[in-house]
């Protein structure tokens, strides 16, 4: 029974989150979803309207902010901010956020508390390459950006929020481009990742891959 800790990170949309709370349920371990973490600061500091490049603002706002699971919700503040952080808005405001030095140094710092007691299911951009360079498992989910578009579309019809596919494509890219390229634990495989490329794949079909790994690796 020994700790374990599996890293699986990949481009918007590649079905991280579905997948790793899946991966999560079937071995009993918990799921941190990173994502969801950068999109509570980001909706945070939209809220508060702080102006990013005024570092004192920006570092008072974080020592005063907590984010936190608990029971599969996010808690910003201690409020379940679940929806809240799924608008468009959020999204990119959570893409912006995340290219700041003092963002990524709090919320690594966090990410590594959460995963070091206990075995953790984690998702992200930077999880197999910065958080957790030791985890015994790396996957590396990606899938063509107009699968991955056409999920995330399908997700905001059924939560009634209006878009067009074409919007949701360039919202993707736009974050891809962001995420690639910031200088700061950009998106990229692991050298040690499992690469797994989603698209025509069902859920079942990429989390029975994944665990099947994880039980012949262990
Ligand atoms: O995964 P999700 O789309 O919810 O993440 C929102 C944004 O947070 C991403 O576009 C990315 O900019 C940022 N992020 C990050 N590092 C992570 C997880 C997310 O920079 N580990």
């Amino acid at each position: 029974n020994e700790k374990f800790n599996i890293a699986i990170d990949g481009p918007s949309g590649a079905g991280k989150s579905t997948i790793a709370k899946e991966v999560a349920k079937i071995l009993s371990i918990d799921y941190i979803d990173t994502g969801a973490m950068y999109r509570a600061i980001g909706y945070k500091l939209g809220q508060n309207q702080v102006d990013l490049t005024d570092k004192n603002a920006l570092r008072q706002l974080l020592e005063e902010t907590e984010v936190d699971f608990e029971k599969g919700d996010t808690l910003l503040d201690g409020e379940v901010v679940n929806d809240k952080i799924r608008t468009p808005e959020a999204s990119k405001m959570a893409s912006v956020c995340s290219a700041l030095p003092e963002v990524r140094t709090k919320l690594v710092a966090l990410q590594r508390k959460m995963a070091q007691k206990k075995s953790v299911v984690m998702d992200g951009r930077d999880i197999g390459t910065n958080v957790l360079p030791e985890a015994e498992f790396k996957i590396f989910l990606t899938a063509s950006s107009e699968e991955r578009a056409e999920r995330r579309f399908k997700e905001l019809q059924e939560k009634g929020q209006q878009s067009t596919f074409q919007q949701v494509l360039e919202d993707i890219e736009q974050r891809d481009y962001h995420d690639t390229t910031r200088k700061l634990n950009p998106l990229r495989k692991a050298k040690d990742a499992v690469e797994l490329d989603t698209t025509g794949m069902s859920i079942s079909e990429v989390t029975r891959k994944i665990i099947d790994l994880v039980r012949c690796g262990r």
